[in-house]
């Protein structure tokens, strides 16, 4: 692979040892330069296979050409509104597919968050406000985010 910074893996987590705080864990020592589909190179041109996918969440992995192809689409229309101040069609078309896809034989509906943490706060919220009930279980050694709430349902350090 071809290397466009003279960057050493060492020489980036010491900039980022001075700039960010040690609060953000790291799994590995190294630093991203490229990925494609299951594979990743770091920035002194190690190829890897990626089995972490940024925590199982890299379902189509990485730069998947239709993935790719419809974020430029969409970039060349608009980025940002905050769908509450103005809304646009994409947010109730893919809202609609997940609802079509999730099981169950009754109405389901959908809203977009941008963080698990964020996710989980307002599925407790969601929950609350339709059981009428506040309490909520968490497990001892589950993680749920760096948010007051889920920090709170946390049961680790
Ligand atoms: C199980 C689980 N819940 C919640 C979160 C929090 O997600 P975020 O960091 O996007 O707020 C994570 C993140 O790793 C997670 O693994």
């Amino acid at each position: 692979m071809q290397r466009e910074s003279q960057a050493t893996n060492a020489m980036l987590m010491a900039r980022r040892q001075a700039a960010i705080p040690r609060g953000v864990g790291h799994s590995h020592q190294i630093f991203i330069a490229k990925g494609e589909n299951a594979e990743i190179w770091d920035v002194e041109g190690r190829r890897y296979i990626d089995f972490a996918g940024g925590i199982a969440v890299l379902n189509t992995g990485h730069r998947n050409p239709a993935v790719i192809e419809a974020v430029k689409a969409q970039l060349d229309q608009y980025t940002h509104t905050c769908f509450q101040v103005l809304a646009y069609e994409p947010y109730v078309e893919l809202a609609e597919r997940l609802n079509a896809k999730a099981p169950g034989d009754f109405a389901k509906k959908t809203l977009f968050l941008t963080t698990g943490a964020e996710a989980v706060e307002n599925t407790i919220k969601i929950a609350r406000a339709h059981t009428g009930r506040s309490g909520v279980i968490a497990f001892t050694g589950g993680y749920h985010g760096r948010t007051m709430m889920t920090l709170g349902l946390t049961g680790k350090v």
